[in-house]
């Protein structure tokens, strides 16, 4: 089996997720390479360990750059922090007035605050960036290749976590305005309440696009082995109640030769665990990766990784 359906027009998301070390980043990367033969395709790395540009053998960084030997595939690691620190900038003094207007923190309080970190903010970063570049609309494809499970599942919770950031500002804005109220029979709206106004559509773009299934894919990467099954069954019962739903599973690093005595045990080795994926998982479209002999890196590997994925036929609809 192949993987099906990337080639829709409609979907533009796909985030690939796992264990780590199953061969998220080498299976994101080939997908991306494929798609962007007929698609304009951004792959987007939000692994904090850069292997996106080794296993390419390209430095990408934060920034988009075309990747060499590719006619229509772009990509960009994007570092959370960096983001962060952008967001800062640009909204600096609507969080500063924020704050004034309803804390007791006096200037340098307030200016200590704005450079510490709060919890949760670089995953909600990293998908504002990916959601800001969907919603600009210069590629057809977007590919993510992310950290291991739990940075995915941080990721995709993160419009949560803005969403209960925003109604607690919203909260501390109430009594502002109740005493501006109270004060002056009235209040006008703000640059903070427009601020707080564009987050909270923020989430609802980026809460849209995650739930419609017709524009955005996770595609759990898995391999045969009893602890990445386990994982695998907690990470789609977790994107379940996060209300996304997989379609496909690829099953990768499968034994196929039995050329020596060290193979033939690891296949046999392999064999009830992808009996055991195929009962657990036998709602997903499977397709299996076999084990290649050598590390996937550059792109003469990542094409025969990409054959495995989606075979030879064209992605064109
Ligand atoms: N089918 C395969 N055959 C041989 N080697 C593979 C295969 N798939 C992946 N690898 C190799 O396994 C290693 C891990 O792969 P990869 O970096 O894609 O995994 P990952 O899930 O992204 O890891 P991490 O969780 O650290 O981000 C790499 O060295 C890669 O070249
Ligand atoms: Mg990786």
């Amino acid at each position: 089996m192949a993987l099906a359906g990337l080639e829709n027009n409609d979907l533009k998301l796909i985030i690939f997720g796992g264990k780590g070390g199953v061969g998220k980043t080498s299976c994101a990367i080939a997908t991306a390479l494929a798609l962007s033969e007929n698609f304009k395709t951004l792959l987007i790395s939000t692994d904090p360990a850069h292997s996106v540009s080794d296993c390419l053998e390209q430095q990408i960084g934060f920034k988009v750059v075309r990747v060499d030997g590719t006619a229509n595939l772009s990509a960009i690691e994007v570092i959370a922090d960096e983001a962060l620190t952008g967001f800062i900038t640009e909204h600096h003094s609507e969080l500063k007035k924020l704050l004034e207007t309803s804390t007791n923190l006096d200037n340098e309080d307030i200016d200590e605050m704005l450079t510490l970190s709060i919890p949760g903010i670089d995953e909600i970063m990293s998908f504002k960036t990916i959601i800001d570049f969907i919603e600009e609309g210069g590629y057809d494809k977007y590919v993510v290749d992310t950290a291991p499970t739990g940075h995915a599942l941080r990721l995709i919770s993160s419009p949560k976590l803005l969403d209960e950031w925003i109604k607690v500002a919203a909260r501390m804005r109430w009594k502002y305005r109740y005493m501006i109220t109270s004060f002056s029979g009235s209040y006008q709206q703000d640059e903070v309440d427009a601020f707080l106004l564009s987050l909270k559509k923020t989430v609802k773009r980026i809460e849209n696009i995650l739930r419609d299934k017709t524009k955005c894919e996770f595609i759990p990467v898995c391999i045969p082995e009893a602890m990445a099954i386990m994982e695998t069954g907690r990470l789609l019962a977790d994107l379940g109640t996060s209300g996304i739903i997989s379609r496909q599973i690829i099953v990768n690093n499968v034994m196929v030769s039995e050329g020596c005595d060290f193979c033939k045990r690891r296949k046999a080795g392999q064999l009830p665990y992808l009996q055991e994926i195929s009962e657990i998982f036998s709602h997903l479209n499977k397709v299996e990766v076999p084990m290649f002999a050598e590390e996937i890196k550059g792109l003469e590997s990542l094409n025969q990784l990409r054959m495995c994925l989606l075979g030879d036929k064209s992605l064109k609809s």
